[in-house]
């Protein structure tokens, strides 16, 4: 599958806009000054034709490459509760790490993926929870 990477440098940071170059899928990657070490995923969307045919999983193992290159700790997201979405992003090697999220409006759960060194990732998520 081609994309088009369109990168851009914000007053916050940068994002990774990743485009399949037929159009039929798109997904974000921002990384925030405050936290360089992580990258949000947002923005994941396939067209209703196109869906149920590897190319979301695709555009998620995109992102995930590019972040890797950019040799970031983790990647982290939200999904919508109640949805299959939240499943299909733990069976990519997402985790819940907090079920409540304060900007979420009690609608979505933030989940995260550990690139390297993830026991100890794992470990202080624990900790902070406490
Ligand atoms: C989530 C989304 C990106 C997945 O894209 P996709 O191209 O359909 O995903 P894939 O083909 O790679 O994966 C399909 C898998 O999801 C499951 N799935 C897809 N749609 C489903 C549905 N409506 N209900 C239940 N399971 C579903 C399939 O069973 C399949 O399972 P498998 O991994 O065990 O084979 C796509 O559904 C979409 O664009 N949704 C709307 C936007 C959205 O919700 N984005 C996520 C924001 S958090």
């Amino acid at each position: 599958m081609a994309y088009i990477i369109h990168e851009n440098l914000w007053w916050w940071g940068k994002s990774y806009y990743i485009i399949t170059n037929d159009g039929k899928a798109m997904v974000g990657l921002s990384i925030n000054d405050e936290h360089p070490e992580a990258g949000y995923v947002h923005s994941l969307i396939v067209l209703e034709s196109e869906r149920q045919k590897g190319i979301g999983t695709k555009m998620l193992e995109k992102a995930e490459s590019i972040a890797r290159d950019l040799n970031l700790e983790q990647i982290y997201l939200q999904a919508r509760k109640g949805t299959f979405v939240v499943d299909w992003y733990r069976r990519h090697g997402f985790e819940i790490y907090d079920e409540n999220p304060e900007d979420g409006g009690g609608q979505v759960v933030a989940m995260n993926k550990w690139l390297k060194h993830e026991t100890l990732g794992k470990l202080v998520t624990k900790l902070c929870e406490k």
